[in-house]
């Protein structure tokens, strides 16, 4: 059985579709948030998923000890250290908008107040820059004229909870879409650099 761990700050509504779609999978899924009272534990415990507390100064030590197929990123508000993420595995993350564009905290506003017509969700690998890893996945949305900036942040999370667990899945199944696949094609492979082979 695969496992994963989930790791969030916030709300916790990335963790609960991710749980939705697993539900009836082999995925063992455990719920980690470096804020006691953050939502979305209080949502795996209703789920009675397991849940742990685990301060940010205690991650080293909890990942030296605990491995996973995945660590999911959802929501978490805190920067890991090289020194951890060594100790993670592989780690994703799921972003507001269409990376490289609005990288932070605010991306959703950043994207709607800039005037741009279409934003959208990525799906990252994590290094330790914020927001920079290698892009697994996008899905755009459209900024039409009538919306307004809670239109787009519901359309936004509306994407967010279908493409994060297809992504996750995916993953775990070693079938994520990779553009070098394209690129490294023997024919008319021209070295392009945009694949790890040249
Ligand atoms: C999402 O918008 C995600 O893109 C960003 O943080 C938010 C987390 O929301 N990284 P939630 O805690 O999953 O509801």
């Amino acid at each position: 059985m695969k496992k994963i761990a989930i790791l969030g700050s916030r709300n916790g509504s990335n963790f609960e579709a991710i749980f939705n779609w697993f539900q009836t999978k082999n995925v063992d899924i455990t719920c980690i948030s470096d804020k006691k009272d953050a939502l979305i534990l209080k949502k795996a415990q209703n789920l009675q998923i397991k849940n742990i507390h685990l301060p940010f100064e205690k991650n080293y030590e909890y990942f030296s000890e605990n491995k996973f197929d995945l660590i999911v990123l959802a929501g978490y508000m805190r920067i890991l250290p090289e020194k951890v993420l060594e100790e993670m595995n592989k780690v994703i993350n799921i972003h507001p908008s269409l990376l490289p564009a609005f990288k932070g905290k605010n991306a959703i506003k950043d994207a709607f107040l800039h005037g741009v017509k279409v934003t959208g969700v990525s799906i990252h690998l994590v290094d330790k820059k914020v927001d920079e890893g290698k892009i697994l996945a996008q899905y755009p949305v459209f900024i039409t004229s009538d919306m307004r900036l809670n239109d787009l942040e519901e359309e936004i999370h509306t994407i967010e909870h279908k493409l994060y667990p297809i992504v996750i899945e995916k993953i775990l199944e070693d079938k994520v879409f990779d553009f070098s696949d394209l690129l490294s094609s023997k024919n008319d492979c021209k070295g392009c650099g945009g694949c790890s082979k040249h």
